[in-house]
């Protein structure tokens, strides 16, 4: 998970790293304004408000100063290149750079080539490791299980745009290594076979799925990356992959309905299982400032 003082990918996430920063995330008793003194660049080059906000908080709540940079505005937009950005910015002395960019691969590049901690906040399809961080706090909390973080037993049902989401691979990545069985659903082309190499189960029946897990994580279709170019209407997604009033019905008594945000109502979820009383949508993005401050607290303190 840390690779030096980055968080780039939970790719090769240590259980015992993960759930470190989980107990941290969860007690949240940092000393008052550890960080003052020092600063957090925010580059986002994607749009954001969830993340992008979170971290600003969160910084802001350690007693962190923190400075913002958008692709709009941004000397990016001249043709300077990500690293030239990234070097400069380095160069007026901040402590940390956390960066989305639509690219996948490029908070991997920055890291290899400053000395200051670099935090992914999204990159391109590829991995968003906070917001996986903020989902296993919110389901350890939702699910008993903050004495140990350790999911064994617990089904775990990701449904939707998978090919596309850096939220799902992350998760997958994480959950699993905390012990959860994830089972992956959707239509065939945004849940290909090719992810069960990954260690998790791929199926195209939501129905089933629905009646047996323990927490049942809706995503996005991300139009904005060709994801649902190939649907027949919205209206048929919702019918046959939404999570409608009726198969929420159909879950566990005690199951939870997650979404990383931000959502499609009327599309991936009904608006009324999203607001309804399994929701734990806004305690998600709750812990997303939660964890981002044990983040921005690991890779600066240590
Ligand atoms: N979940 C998430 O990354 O949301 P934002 O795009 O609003 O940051």
């Amino acid at each position: 998970m840390w690779n030096d003082k980055h968080l780039i990918s939970l790719g090769k996430t240590d259980a015992t790293e993960a759930r470190v920063l989980l107990s941290s995330a969860h007690a949240d008793t940092y000393e008052c304004g550890i960080l003052a003194g020092k600063s957090v660049a925010n580059l986002f080059f994607e749009d954001s408000t969830r993340t992008r906000l979170s971290f600003s908080l969160a910084a802001q709540r350690l007693g962190a100063s923190v400075v913002d940079l958008t692709g709009k505005g941004s000397s990016l937009s001249k043709g300077e290149s990500l690293l030239d950005t990234a070097w400069t910015i380095e160069a007026m002395g901040v402590d940390a750079i956390v960066i989305r960019s639509s690219q996948s691969g490029a908070s991997d590049l920055i890291a290899r080539n400053v000395k200051v901690p670099i935090i992914n906040a999204g990159d391109g399809t590829h991995q968003h490791p906070t917001q996986a961080l903020a989902d296993a706090l919110t389901i350890g909390q939702s699910m008993n299980r903050t004495d140990g973080w350790d999911f064994r037993g617990l089904k775990i049902a990701i449904v939707g745009d998978v090919v596309t989401s850096r939220v799902a691979r992350s998760n997958v990545c994480l959950l699993q290594t905390l012990g959860a069985q994830v089972t992956l659903v959707g239509p065939s082309m945004m849940t290909p076979k090719s992810f069960e190499a990954m260690g998790c189960k791929v199926t195209h029946d939501l129905d089933k799925v629905v009646c047996e897990s323990d927490v049942i994580m809706m995503l996005r279709i991300q139009f904005e990356r060709g994801g649902g170019a190939v649907l027949a209407s919205k209206r048929s997604y919702h019918h046959e992959f939404g999570l409608t009033a009726q198969r929420a019905e159909q879950m566990k008594p005690d199951a939870i309905v997650m979404h990383p945000g931000p959502m499609n109502r009327g599309v991936e979820i009904a608006g009324d299982v999203a607001d309804g009383n399994r929701s734990v949508i806004l305690n998600q993005v709750t812990n997303g400032v939660q964890i981002r401050k044990a983040v921005l607290h690991h890779a600066m303190i240590g």
